[in-house]
């Protein structure tokens, strides 16, 4: 009988990570903000968890990923690492913790580290350069995100398929050449044409990772509330749903109400009970656990 071939319990690192261009087998990653979520990702064993600035959106109830702080990334980083989950963790640079200058860029990417990524990912491309030289000094390893890159929202006019023109797609490769070449280990490609996220694969000697840019990428990433359907309220074009998990958990929060209103629940066996004896003496119900049981 064919028996499974055991899970390398090693941590996955960015040198891993790396050498899988090319090697034919995709990269997988999802994103996760708690340690639950972390160790779903850790047991379906993906490569990557991306503690993305989508939790701005995605469980902080913002519109848009311009609200969260590098204090809220790290809070959210030292969760999932708590899971000491074997994928490598990536903390995504939120909005501002890299744009000042590159002592504060490299300030806000340790205390990413320090609460437990193994990389940070942050967005944009040449005009970046300088932050992701720095971080990269620094001994800390840097994903690059090209394309549609939320923290542009308003410059960009909306959240929008990115690289459609010429010009565009030109730029994105450039920009990816130019993350490669400043020490990027990985580039996210989001919402790009296929046809731009192949030349751009083709063009870097580091994986890219793309969450609607077709299946030419060296790998994919999605939301996990996303994936998993705990979050319906937009499905973009890209987003495959492996489960309704929103719907299961209403169905399962709707049965828990309806056994509390029709008093089943708790059941005699959901409840911890003293000894008859002890129940007479104390007079606590007036009835025995037989008795009780015999109700539930
Ligand atoms: O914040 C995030 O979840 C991301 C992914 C969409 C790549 O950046």
């Amino acid at each position: 009988m064919a028996t499974e071939a055991p899970r390398d319990a090693r941590p996955l690192t960015v040198p891993d990570v790396r050498k899988r261009k090319g090697s034919g087998t995709p990269l997988v990653m999802v994103t996760a903000y708690d340690a639950p979520t972390a160790r779903v990702a850790d047991a379906a064993d993906v490569d990557l968890i991306l503690v993305g600035d989508s939790l701005a959106m995605v469980v902080l109830g913002y519109d848009d990923t311009l609200q969260v702080t590098i204090d809220d990334m790290a809070h959210h980083v030292a969760a999932v690492a708590r899971a000491r989950p074997r994928p490598l963790v990536v903390g995504d640079m939120p909005w501002m913790s890299f744009h000042l200058s590159t002592d504060d860029t490299v300030r806000n990417a340790a205390k990413l580290v320090r609460a437990g990524a193994g990389a940070v990912k942050l967005e944009g491309g040449r005009k970046r350069l300088d932050a992701v030289r720095a971080i990269v000094d620094a001994e800390i390893p840097v994903m690059g995100h090209l394309g549609l890159t939320p923290q542009s929202v308003h410059a960009l006019g909306g959240f929008r398929v990115q690289g459609k023109e010429l010009d565009a797609a030109r730029a994105i490769v450039d920009d990816a050449t130019a993350l490669a070449e400043a020490g990027c280990f990985a580039i996210v490609l989001e919402c790009v044409p296929d046809a731009v996220a192949r030349v751009v694969t083709e063009a870097v000697p580091v994986p890219t990772i793309g969450i609607g840019a077709g299946r030419h990428c060296d790998g994919q990433v999605l939301v996990f509330h996303d994936l998993v359907g705990l979050d319906d309220r937009v499905t973009p074009r890209f987003v495959r749903r492996y489960a309704e998990l929103k719907h299961d958990a209403t169905v399962a929060v709707a049965r828990f109400a309806n056994d509390v209103r029709n008093g089943t629940f708790p059941s005699s066996k959901e409840t911890y009970h003293v000894a008859d004896d002890l129940t007479a003496a104390i007079g606590i119900y007036g009835a025995t656990n037989a008795e009780a049981d015999a109700t539930t």
